[in-house]
């Protein structure tokens, strides 16, 4: 006999999506149980990116988990654009009256899940068989085994944040899910190092070699990558070979003041654009990655999976508190609207910062004009810098 529960919210997923959601629904006063195939170690200890837009440092100081963020994190008024080592700075506080935060999304994962277990959240980790049946009815259940015992949870809504190989996608029927996906012909090999910096705003270099990126989780922490073979192996980059690589792409002025040290977390990730369509499916709602992936080229990911969860928890609290449906019905619409806008700025910025193996030497004169042209142009300038501090929610 299968040990049974029953929460208003069933979110299947402790990632960031899923831990904001239960938190922003339990400061409404609405009850979840979360539920992941991992553990808090685990789910804590992926490397992910960490540039955080005005948006999710609202909605994080909103759920009661800003106090370290804002410690510890480094405010940023503008990021690089290098093009073959020349380099335009895209100042997003004179552009836009906003600026970014730098701060990692495994600290934004370790705020959210110290709060909700403080608050006595609900959670069972390490499920496996997870099942979401009865979607169309008012009585949604998930279903999964846990330590060995079959477990089923029955909810008003079932939030599928369970990122882009989870099941919740996989639960709208294939006649009703619609996807779109490119993907991109390379990876981006990243490291992690215990040194300073090469500068303190972030550098997306564009080189005939290949692009790179140089980032940082604090004064003392730097991040960076090289653009590689989607097919290569961390194995072929020695420490060496990764720095030499890096000072090429990044041209000399900043290659000047490259601290190298031990390299940590190297690892290859792919890039892919990517989203489904609906997100929402009777009583399940897709949040995050279960329903869109972006390559990290405009530091979307974490953003884009926050404001689908200030959406939602908007729907589900406004639903709980007066009954109205409104925002419910209209959830799939108004977040899709802004993850295409998003899309389309993170594969805007991806093609014109890396080099295509298909590309002709035309397309390569078409990326350095477009650079040519935001050195000039304080307009185009501007929606950079208006996509990268965040478009509006709505
Ligand atoms: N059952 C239960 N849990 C699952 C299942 C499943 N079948 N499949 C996946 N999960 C869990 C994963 O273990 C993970 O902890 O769902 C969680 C999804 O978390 P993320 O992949 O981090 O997705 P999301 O919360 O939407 O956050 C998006 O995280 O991966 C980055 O680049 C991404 O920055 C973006 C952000
Ligand atoms: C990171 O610091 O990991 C990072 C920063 C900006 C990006 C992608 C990754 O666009």
């Amino acid at each position: 006999m299968p040990q049974t529960h029953r929460t208003s919210v069933c979110i299947i997923g402790a990632g960031p999506a899923g831990l904001l959601l239960s938190q922003l629904l339990a400061n409404a006063g609405v009850d979840s149980i979360v539920i992941d195939r991992r553990d808090r170690a685990y789910i804590e200890g992926r490397i992910r990116a960490g540039v955080l837009e005005q948006g999710t440092v609202d909605a994080l100081t909103e759920a009661g988990v800003g106090d370290r963020m804002h410690r510890e994190g480094l405010v940023h008024s503008g990021f690089d654009l290098a093009f073959d080592g020349d380099r335009h700075r895209i100042d997003i506080a004179a552009l836009t009256g906003k600026s970014v935060l730098v701060y990692g999304q495994t600290e934004v994962t370790r705020d959210l899940f110290d709060k909700r277990m403080a608050e006595g959240g609900c959670f069972f980790f390490n499920v496996e068989d997870v099942t979401p049946g009865a979607l169309k009815t008012h009585q949604p259940t998930v279903s999964f085994q846990h330590d060995g015992q079959p477990v089923t949870v029955t909810c008003d809504y079932v939030a599928g944040c369970d990122g882009f190989h989870g099941v919740s996608r996989k639960s709208i029927p294939a006649d009703v899910l619609r996807t779109f996906e490119r993907v991109y012909p390379f990876g981006w090999l990243g490291v992690l190092t215990e040194r300073p910096p090469v500068s303190d705003e972030l550098i997306y270099a564009n080189h005939a070699r290949g692009f790179a990126l140089c980032s940082m989780r604090s004064a003392t922490r730097s991040r960076y990558y090289l653009q590689c073979d989607a097919d290569d192996d961390p194995e072929n980059w020695s420490d060496d070979r990764f720095w030499d690589e890096l000072r090429l792409r990044i041209g000399a002025e900043a290659a000047a003041n490259l601290q190298t040290g031990p390299s940590f977390e190297k690892s290859i990730a792919p890039l892919r654009s990517f989203v489904a369509e609906p997100m929402r499916y009777g009583n399940l709602f897709l949040a995050g990655d279960a329903a869109h992936i972006v390559p990290p080229t405009g530091a979307k990911g974490l953003n884009l999976a926050v404001a689908d969860v200030r959406l939602l928890a908007r729907a589900l609290a406004e639903r709980y508190r007066s009954g109205s449906t409104t925002h419910i019905d209209s959830y799939s619409r108004i977040v899709l609207a802004r993850v295409w806008k998003v899309e389309r700025f993170s594969w805007q910025l991806s093609n014109l910062m890396h080099q295509f193996p298909d590309h002709t030497d035309f397309e390569r004169k078409m990326q350095r004009a477009e650079f040519d042209y935001l050195v000039q142009s304080e307009a185009a300038s501007k929606t950079i810098a208006e996509n990268y501090v965040g478009l509006p929610l709505e």
